[in-house]
């Protein structure tokens, strides 16, 4: 438009100039120039605001009010729940103190969203009444300099557009068809876009005896096992585990009282007991990397016998390729078992794709078997850890004693990566050994420096 504009107005003073000079030559003429010069200035001007105004207003911005209204909500829900947690439980006593101190903990964190939700509507509003006064002038600014536009270039071509419009929208409902069925996307929940929480922060019944290991919900539960929590500890040298431990309710496992044992093999570590924390039950069995083999181990928890299938050659075991941060791993963290909505993964890595991430699926067969295979770009030892969400890959990274980040997604369906994910973890303690998503209830569980963690996980359908 500030072309067109200019090109017009310097034709117009060129046709002038040539048609005075060429008819006499004694004749002496003087350009008068009835029009005011074009204010270049003041297109640029606008031009600059427009600019300003744009990058004042970023699409981050305007997804924020939508992430904190999901987490509002996410939280509503639970508390909801947990208040029926309470009328089921409360035996007057000792669970109905633990469910009652659990809502009052939820209340506390929904008043914290509400007050960020408020703050941000705020800002949104006065940025908005900004806005909006200076798309007012930029208008009246551009109202004026059209004025210049003498041979109505503009406003005529304006017209033209509005015409080729209405002429395609006719065409178009001429030729309207049944629209075809919108296809569903993959996964309904959508991608991370925040962790609300913790929401469950405690020690357990083994108190700080053990700093490994890893605790959670079954999403796939065996009939009338539906509320109950599993917990595993490393009980042998931060790396071995022979037996994991069940609770009925939430009450139970922060109180630490009732847990059923079941013993995988008496003694630990010995052939086909547990290596490493990155755990997960799913279906009523245990997964889990099995000692000193390369193989995923499944633990029948009904009958208490394991089966295994063997990782692809050379994959790490034994503290070959574990996750860590800075100079530090964290030790025998080779595979890494992750459950979400589309069923049970493992992460692992060989030396043939450089230490970095590869994800299989992990069928439910018998015995369990390995299934499609991806091959990422993160190398494995620059995360702390990994889960699935709605068969997106997400890896975590140390950011300091407070916060662990959220960084990288691999999608298994388009396989984009991105490193710049930016969601952050607040930490209590300042390792995070073993970290899943459940799909069932939508929680990130995690085992820090011996105590549980839990948090919401915020997912959203929307394009971010
Ligand atoms: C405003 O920003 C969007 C997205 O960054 C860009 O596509 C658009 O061209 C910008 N408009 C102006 C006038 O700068
Ligand atoms: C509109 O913007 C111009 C240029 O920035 C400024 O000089 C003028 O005062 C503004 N007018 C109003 C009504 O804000
Ligand atoms: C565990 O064993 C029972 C009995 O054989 C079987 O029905 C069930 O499917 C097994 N679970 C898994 C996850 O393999």
């Amino acid at each position: 438009m500030k072309s067109s504009l200019l090109s017009v107005w310097t034709a117009a003073i060129f046709l002038a100039l040539y048609s005075q000079t060429v008819r006499g030559k004694d004749c002496v003429c003087e350009l008068k120039n009835a029009q005011r010069p074009f204010p270049m200035k003041q297109l640029d001007s606008i031009h600059t605001a427009a600019d300003r105004c744009n990058r004042s207003i970023t699409s981050t911005q305007l997804t924020e009010v939508d992430v904190l209204m999901l987490g509002v909500q996410r939280r509503l829900d639970q508390l909801e729940n947990s208040v029926s947690v309470l009328e089921n439980e409360d035996d007057g006593d000792l669970y109905g103190a633990v469910s009652l101190r659990i809502i009052e903990l939820e209340l506390a964190e929904v008043q914290v969203l509400l007050g960020k939700l408020k703050n941000t509507i705020r800002s949104h509003k006065q940025l908005s009444e900004i806005t909006a006064t200076k798309l007012q002038n930029m208008t009246e600014g551009m109202q004026e300099l059209e004025a210049f536009d003498r041979l109505q270039v503009v406003s005529k071509q304006r017209e033209n557009r509005r015409l080729m419009k209405e002429l395609a929208g006719c065409q178009h409902e001429l030729q309207a068809t049944p629209q075809p069925p919108t296809p569903q996307p993959h996964c309904p929940q959508g991608q991370l876009v925040n962790v609300n929480g913790p929401r469950i922060y405690s020690l357990t019944q083994h108190g700080t005896s053990y700093s490994y290991g890893a605790w959670g919900k079954d999403p796939k539960p065996a009939p009338g096992k539906e509320d109950m929590y599993w917990l595993v500890a490393l009980t042998s040298s931060n790396v071995y585990a022979n037996y994991v431990r069940h609770y009925s309710s939430l009450s139970t496992i922060l109180v630490g009282v009732g847990p059923v044992d079941t013993t995988i093999a008496s003694s630990n570590p010995t052939t086909n007991t547990i290596m490493g924390p990155n755990v997960v039950q799913y279906g009523d069995a245990l997964y889990y990397g099995c000692y000193n083999s390369p193989s995923v181990c499944r633990f029948n928890i009904s009958t208490r016998s394991v089966t295994n299938t063997p990782l692809p050659q050379n994959s790490g075991f034994n503290n070959k390729f574990p996750f860590g941060h800075l100079d530090a791993t964290y030790i025998y963290t080779d595979l890494d078992f992750a459950t979400d909505e589309s069923g049970l993964w493992v992460v692992y890595t060989t030396p043939d794709n450089f230490g970095n991430v590869i994800l299989s699926e992990v069928l439910e067969g018998s015995p369990p078997s390995l299934g499609r295979s991806w091959r990422t770009s993160l190398h494995k030892r620059t995360a702390t850890n990994t889960f699935m969400a709605c068969g997106v890959l997400y890896a975590t990274r140390f950011q300091d004693k407070q916060t662990e980040e959220i960084f990288y997604s691999f999608d298994t369906e388009t396989r984009e990566e991105r490193y710049d994910l930016k969601i952050h973890l607040k930490k209590m303690q300042t390792n995070i050994q073993s970290l899943n998503y459940n799909p069932r209830d939508r929680m990130l569980y995690a085992y820090s420096d011996s105590y549980i963690v839990s948090y919401d996980a915020v997912l959203c359908s929307c394009n971010r």
